[in-house]
């Protein structure tokens, strides 16, 4: 038999992220004609809206699928079979992607991390010097790895690219950071940026995005992998009128129409400045758990720090499953598990999304009691020292 939990459930995992009240109203209005004018106004406001949230004048693509639809579209329309693009292995997400391409008859050239930092722009540039027979035709990157709290250089790898004179597109995965970390389609030379809806956006989990520039499009007419569903041609014809050229998820759209409002209320630089805050708070409570020396940051690189999520790493002998699975039991807060190599060795703090300093405070203090109640060595004072992080910054963000 379930027992009730009483208060909030605190999901703490770096996406699917708490979806307001506001969204969540938004969703549950009647579902609408999607063919009637009432569905050409929804459209219009929210494929306008998602410009100024991925910063470029270019089109913007929604799928009614999970961010991996959305990694698909990226490969299907840009790329013929045989050719070769860069992966960046930075963490599980890139490895899934890259895995991704290979099932589609795509070659990953891989370059691989410490999975403790974001991409190196040094590495990019050499492995494109090397391509003298211009196979490789893109370079993908993940701009937040979710599974280990780093970000990657995106204008570096771009001026990487460009420092080589090699023709390569440029993919970048922005799902655990569109919304939350700032973010430059056109200014950063992006030919493709995938996202998803389920983290900064502030929506369930469905929908999922390519922004695409002239180049990708261009591209777009030459590439040969088969393609149907994901066909940016026929979306965009049938986006050009406000309308989708099969069903749209109707309800999510109008859940992102008051989300991208929400956004713009609050003003997107102040977004970037409380995740970034969030960041530091949630850094400064690791750091000193990890005083006593069985807790540490998995990023070390501070250049590459994740504003969204943090991914923290017990020394050997310590499962973080059990760990996350305790703190489940006892406080009723879900964090993120290790994936890959990561596996049982880190759990992931996500602050991103619909989030508050005390939201952060509270999650911060289930995790501080729980590495006590689990026996995992931990300096004092954690909380507060994320405490005094927000008080820094209370009156402004
Ligand atoms: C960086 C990143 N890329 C890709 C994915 C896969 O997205 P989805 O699970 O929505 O298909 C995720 C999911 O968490 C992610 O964080």
């Amino acid at each position: 038999m379930n027992v009730r939990s009483p208060g909030i459930h605190f999901l703490q995992i770096p996406g699917p992220t708490n979806v307001p009240g506001r969204v969540l109203r938004a969703i549950s209005e009647p579902t609408i004609d999607h063919r009637g004018p009432g569905f050409a106004d929804l459209s219009r406001s929210v494929l306008t809206g998602l410009k100024r949230v991925f910063k470029t004048s270019g089109p913007v693509v929604v799928f009614p699928a999970s961010g991996t639809g959305a990694w698909e579209a990226a490969l299907v329309n840009t790329l013929s079979p045989g050719d070769a693009v860069v992966m960046v292995r930075t963490g599980w997400f890139a490895s899934l992607w890259s895995e991704m391409a290979k099932r589609l008859g795509i070659e990953p050239i891989i370059l691989d991390t410490d999975w403790r930092r974001g991409a190196d722009p040094a590495a990019i540039e050499a492995a494109l010097r090397s391509d003298r027979e211009r196979r490789i035709r893109a370079v993908c990157v993940v701009h937040n790895e979710t599974s280990t709290g780093c970000v990657s250089p995106i204008a570096a790898a771009r001026a990487a690219i460009d420092s080589t004179g090699h023709p390569a597109l440029l993919f970048v995965d922005t799902i655990s950071s569109l919304a939350s970390i700032d973010y430059h389609h056109d200014d950063w030379g992006v030919d493709v940026t995938v996202a998803g809806s389920q983290k900064g956006l502030m929506l369930p989990p469905g929908l999922s995005f390519n922004a695409i520039s002239a180049k990708a499009l261009e591209a777009s007419r030459k590439a040969t992998l088969p393609r149907s569903y994901w066909d940016w041609r026929p979306m965009l014809d049938a986006n050009a009128g406000f309308y989708f050229p099969y069903t749209p998820a109707t309800n999510l759209l109008r859940g992102l129409e008051e989300a991208l409002a929400m956004l713009e209320e609050e003003g997107m630089p102040n977004v970037f400045a409380r995740h970034r805050r969030h960041g530091a708070a949630t850094r400064a409570a690791v750091e000193a758990w990890g005083k006593a020396g069985a807790v540490e940051l998995q990023c070390q690189a501070p250049s590459d720090y994740s504003s969204s999520l943090t991914a923290v790493r017990l020394a050997d002998g310590h499962s973080a499953d059990s760990l996350r699975a305790l703190i489940l039991r006892r406080f009723d807060m879900s964090l993120g598990n290790g994936l890959g190599i990561l596996k049982d060795r880190v759990f992931r703090i996500g602050h991103l999304g619909d989030f508050n300093d005390l939201t952060l405070i509270g999650a911060l203090s289930g995790v501080e009691m729980g590495l006590k109640l689990a026996g995992v060595p931990c300096g004092e004072g954690g909380v507060d020292a994320a405490m005094a992080v927000l008080s820094q910054f209370s009156d402004s963000i």
